[in-house]
Formats: structure tokens, sequence, C-alpha cells
């Protein structure tokens, strides 16, 4: 069993150590082009929730704040904690109501307060223990309030035919999963486990952005690949080559690939006195 499996620090290190290192040049654009693929979408999902004046939101691997700051200026919220284990990105552009906090949100305790909104976005799949921390995250939910995750799903099956971007994408979350943990596998059971985490009631709905060419979210998986370019080399699955070939594929009219989805879910914290 991995030290991963067993909820320890994978092998290769954690998410920013072996892979997506934040002082390596661009990884705030590869944020970015992530943000540029589901912004609307995620900021539609959060509006349609509630989150406008009065709230105070927990963003939490805010990553770049693209999500804290139209929380702030488009919705109206009174104040966003954006928390991140490097805040460097976050500290870049300070606006009134956004205020920063740099912490490992594995770490019991790692703020305190209760908050109307609470947000993950492509951070828990990343982490060992995710069932002890959506308990931990439901608990930052004040009573009326919400817990919204959002996380990559892989549509690949074993039917999926075989193109460079779904040999890349195989290889990609084998070599992550052998290098920093990054597990999958388990997002689809989100509502589940926010219904265990004492939320009621929840839902969740998918969104599988175009992979077009020059779209964000191509963009956003060429620069993924690139950066984790050793862990999938690592896996044996591919070479050099295959990860070339899929990057000019993405590239090209010839993609005819479904992206990863992003599956968002979310689940309320009961008013004070209601029976869950
Ligand atoms: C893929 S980025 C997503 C950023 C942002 N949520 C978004 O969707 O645009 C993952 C972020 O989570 C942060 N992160 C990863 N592990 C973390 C941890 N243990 N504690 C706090 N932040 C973490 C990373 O530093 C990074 O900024």
């Amino acid at each position: 069993m991995t030290a991963a499996a067993r909820g320890g620090a994978p092998e290769g290190g954690r998410y920013g150590e072996a892979v997506f290192r934040p002082e390596q040049a661009g990884e705030n654009d590869r944020i970015d082009f992530g943000a540029l693929a589901y912004d609307d979408i995620t900021m539609a999902r959060l509006r349609s929730l509630g989150a406008g004046p009065g709230w105070r939101c927990l963003d939490v691997g805010a990553g770049t704040g693209t999500v804290s700051r139209r929380l702030l200026g488009e919705a109206g919220v009174e104040s966003v904690l954006a928390v991140d284990r490097d805040v460097r990105f976050l500290g870049e552009r300070p606006v009134p109501g956004l205020e920063l906090l740099e912490a490992d949100i594995s770490t019991p305790g790692f703020t305190s307060g209760r908050f109307h909104l609470v947000h993950a976005r492509f951070v828990l799949m990343h982490l060992a223990e995710h069932e002890r921390l959506i308990t931990a995250l439901a608990e930052l939910v004040a009573p009326g309030g919400v817990l919204v995750l959002s996380d990559a799903v892989d549509l690949t099956s074993d039917r999926t035919p075989s193109t460079p971007y779904t040999t890349a994408m195989r290889a990609m979350w084998q070599g992550l999963r052998a290098s920093i943990g990054t597990d999958v596998s388990w997002v689809p059971s989100y509502p589940h486990l926010l219904r265990a985490a004492g939320l009621m009631p929840v839902a969740a709905d998918l969104h599988v952005p175009a992979l077009q060419p020059g779209s964000p979210i191509s963009r956003f998986w060429a620069d993924t690949w690139e950066r984790s370019r050793p862990a999938m080399l690592a896996t044996g699955r591919v070479d050099d080559a295959a990860i070339d070939e899929a990057v000019r594929y993405l590239d090209s009219d010839a993609c005819s690939s479904l992206s990863a989805g992003m599956l968002t879910a979310w689940g309320w914290q009961p008013e004070q006195g209601t029976v869950v």
C-alpha cells in the first residue's frame, strides 16, 4: 500500500512540491486556464445557491483567486477568506473584502469561524484523507450555509476510443496518483460524502467543456501534461513523443475527444434544531 493510500504524504511529496510548484514560471497561467474554462459555471452555481450581499465566504485552495474576486465584485458578498498553502498569486491583486490565509488545509483547525459559503474547487482531489477533510470543511459552514465542492471526473472508460488524448490522460492520472496522491476515483461519491458529513439536502451537477483548438481547457491540459511530464513518463504508459503528439492532437481539428468534466456537489448545513 502506498503512503498516500494510507492517508499520509505520497512518495513524491504533496501538490506544489513534486508537481505544480508555484515557483515554476507560468504556474499561475496554468491555474488561470482552468479558471477561464470553469469560472462562469462556478459563479452561476454559487449565485444560484444564494451567494450575495451579507455572505461571509471561505475559498479553500483559492489558487490565483479568480472565484474569490468574482464573489466580491460580481456577487457582492461581504467577505472572502482565501486560503492556500502558497498565497503568492492571491497577494498580487488585493481587493476590498479579500482576506488571505497561508495554511495547509490538511492541518486540523487551519481556520476558525463559520461561513455562509465554503468552497473548494480542484483541491480535495489532490489530497489524501478526503473524507476527514469534507467533514472538517462541513464544520466550518454556518447553520443555513452551504458547502460547495468541485473536482475532476475522468470520463474515459474501457470502451473509449484510443486517441493521443486518452493515452496522455490515462498516464497523467496514474502518474499524479503515484507521485502526489491525486485521486479522482471517489469524486462521483461527493453527494454521498456530503450527506455523510451531516449536510442536507445535497445535489450535484457535471460540466464538460468542449475540447477545441486554442480553448482554455485544451491549453490547460497541454500545460498540465508539460508540468507532470516526469510523473507521466514514470508510468511507462507514454514516452516524450507520445506526450508531444497528444499536445499537437489537442491543438488540431482532428481532436475528437471528451475532456474530463467538473463535478460540482453542494450540501446545506441544517438550521439549528433540524433533525438530520
Ligand atoms: C488546481 S489549483 C485550483 C485553484 C482554484 N481553486 C481554482 O479552481 O482556480 C489547486 C490549489 O490548491 C492549493 N492547495 C493544494 N494543496 C493544498 C493544501 N494542502 N492546503 C491549501 N491549499 C492547497 C494549491 O496551492 C493550488 O493553489
